[in-house]
């Protein structure tokens, strides 16, 4: 049986993958590391570690106390809480990619499965349907982390022979932790805020399109690509996988279909230059040819179904 840590597990999308990696391959076999924020209870259904990324004798010693033979390396500062604090996320992005690599190497680990994101690409990749393989100009910190880190995983890969795999994410809209590091977390906080005062302030224009999806959709897609045959695979770190695209608007005129008296108004702040250098759709057809990616949830399904979850929470 696989012997999973979980770095980052106390976050979005860790949150919501270990319980399902848990019942993949059962609970005392995934080993969930967090570091500053508290675990959902969800997650302490099973084992949980408190340790920094930054500091590699921590995941040494979850490594070796466990027996790992895979890391699913979440920890990460994103891209809006990222440009508050460049140089913090350089430490978290770089130096704790760079622990998990060295000790995947130094204990031969099996495998090791990183999320990349939309936030590879800049203002000069194609904006619309962007290719898996195309000029990566990030002009963020999180981007620019984050095709340094597919970089590295490729080469540790080709130099090492470790098996390093990880999709290019769009904007995630999920409900078990709030939204707060993210530019386009604005799609998750109309719902806290509607829910609540039935206003909302976006911080982008009302247009600017993004790719989006829903958690369950990236969570199958990081444990579709982690199980697929290596042999099949002709990227490994850096598959665009893609969902659906909307604007501000759109998420909004779906929500108001559940809050009728729903009142939005625009500031848009410096996370508009971000939303703005990213793309508005991903062409994922590498992931659908290499290891059958396909997504399954649409804007409508998304919307009603974390209105329903969230309003359920939020109105108790
Ligand atoms: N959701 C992420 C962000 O906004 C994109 O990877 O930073």
């Amino acid at each position: 049986m696989k012997k999973i840590l979980v770095t980052g597990a106390f976050g979005q999308i860790g949150s919501e993958l270990v319980p399902v990696l848990r019942e993949k391959y059962g609970k005392e076999n995934v080993i969930a590391m967090g570091h500053i924020t508290s675990p959902t209870p969800r997650l302490e259904e099973g084992p949980i570690v408190f340790g920094d990324v930054v500091h590699k004798e921590d995941l040494d010693k979850m490594i070796r106390k466990f027996d790992i033979d895979t890391v699913y390396h979440l920890a990460a500062i994103i891209s809006a809480k990222g440009e508050l604090n460049p140089q913090i996320a350089y430490k978290i992005n770089m130096t704790g990619l760079y622990n998990v690599l060295e000790l995947a190497r130094e204990h031969a680990l099996e495998r090791i499965v990183v999320p990349s994101s939309m936030a590879v690409f800049g203002p000069d990749a194609p904006q619309d349907n962007t290719p898996t393989d195309t000029i990566l100009h990030p002009t963020t910190m999180y981007g620019m982390t984050k095709v340094a880190g597919e970089l590295l995983g490729s080469y540790y890969f080709s130099k090492y022979g470790i098996d390093v795999r990880g999709v290019r994410y769009p904007g995630i809209l999920s409900s078990e932790t709030p939204p707060t590091a993210g530019t386009t977390d604005y799609a998750t906080a109309v719902f806290y805020d509607g829910i609540r005062t039935r206003k909302y302030e976006c911080f982008l224009k009302e247009d600017t399109t993004l790719p989006m999806m829903y958690m369950c959709d990236a969570i199958k897609a990081l444990m579709d690509l982690a199980e697929a045959p290596l042999k099949n695979l002709k990227h490994h770190t850096d598959f665009n996988v893609a969902a659906m695209s909307f604007s501000p608007k759109e998420i909004f005129t779906e929500l108001k279909k559940y809050l009728p008296d729903l009142q939005i108004s625009y500031k848009p702040d410096y996370r508009q230059a971000i939303a703005d250098s990213w793309p508005r759709s991903l062409d994922d057809s590498a992931a659908h040819e290499e290891w059958g990616w396909k997504h399954s949830i649409d804007l409508p399904t998304m919307v009603k179904d974390l209105y329903e979850k969230l309003s359920a929470r939020l109105e108790k």
